[in-house]
């Protein structure tokens, strides 16, 4: 069966061109600024980039990022901001899907992802989880924040069921804190949560 509906990729390709990004603030999270405060400058992965405000944040605090995203219109914005911030040598980033980084090798002190793994389908989640697993290193980092659909008739346009994270992570990732909330945009408002995780050493995620 053909559809006219446009795909995720349109749609935020859409968002791009028509520079409608309402996320896209100037600083990052609050959980991602201090999470540079706590933590001590190493590899970053952005996963899901966009205009990389928070490889930007974090290269200006002395870590050496990587960003993704899938979208063209997104790497050329992130460019931009990488280049009037001075950081080109501390930012790279990369027009790629997050289910499939290749181009990429571990190790990652920290992995990022604000707002991208809840947009993924089922199968894409699985390719993902995988990625994130085999680029951080034992010790290192996963900070999450993602929509979470609580029934499966919840109208959330862009929301995973809430569970996923753990029933995709928890052979490789420890989880050490979940913090929900709901959040608020407009007359709009969801279910969303904070996760931070840590890679178990190998010969543990092996045992499960
Ligand atoms: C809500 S935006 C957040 C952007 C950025 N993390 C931030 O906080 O400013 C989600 C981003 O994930 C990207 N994205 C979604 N699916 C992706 C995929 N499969 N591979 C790479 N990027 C993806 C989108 O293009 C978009 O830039």
């Amino acid at each position: 069966m053909t559809t006219n509906e446009p795909t995720r990729f349109e749609r935020l390709q859409a968002r791009y061109q028509a520079r409608d990004l309402p996320w896209d603030h100037e600083l990052p999270p609050p959980e991602i600024i201090a999470a540079a405060e706590r933590l001590p400058p190493g590899r970053v992965l952005d996963l899901g980039c966009g205009s990389a405000r928070a490889s930007i944040y974090l290269a200006a605090r002395g870590w050496q990022a990587d960003g993704v995203d899938f979208i063209p219109e997104a790497i050329e914005l992130a460019r931009e901001r990488v280049r009037a911030a001075g950081q080109e040598a501390r930012v790279r980033l990369h027009l790629a899907s997050v289910t499939d980084l290749h181009v990429l090798q571990q190790p990652y002190d920290l992995a990022i992802d604000v707002g991208c793994m809840h947009g993924l389908d089922e199968v894409e989640r699985r390719a993902y989880a995988a990625e994130v697993a085999r680029l951080v290193r034992p010790g290192g980092h996963y900070l999450l924040f993602a929509h979470l659909r609580t029934r499966e008739d919840e109208p959330v346009a862009v929301s995973m069921p809430d569970g996923v994270v753990e029933a995709l992570f928890q052979a490789t990732f420890q989880i050490v804190q979940v913090e929900r909330g709901i959040t608020v945009v407009g007359d709009q408002q969801w279910h969303s949560a904070w996760y931070e995780l840590v890679r178990r050493q190998d010969d543990d995620a092996m045992m499960g």
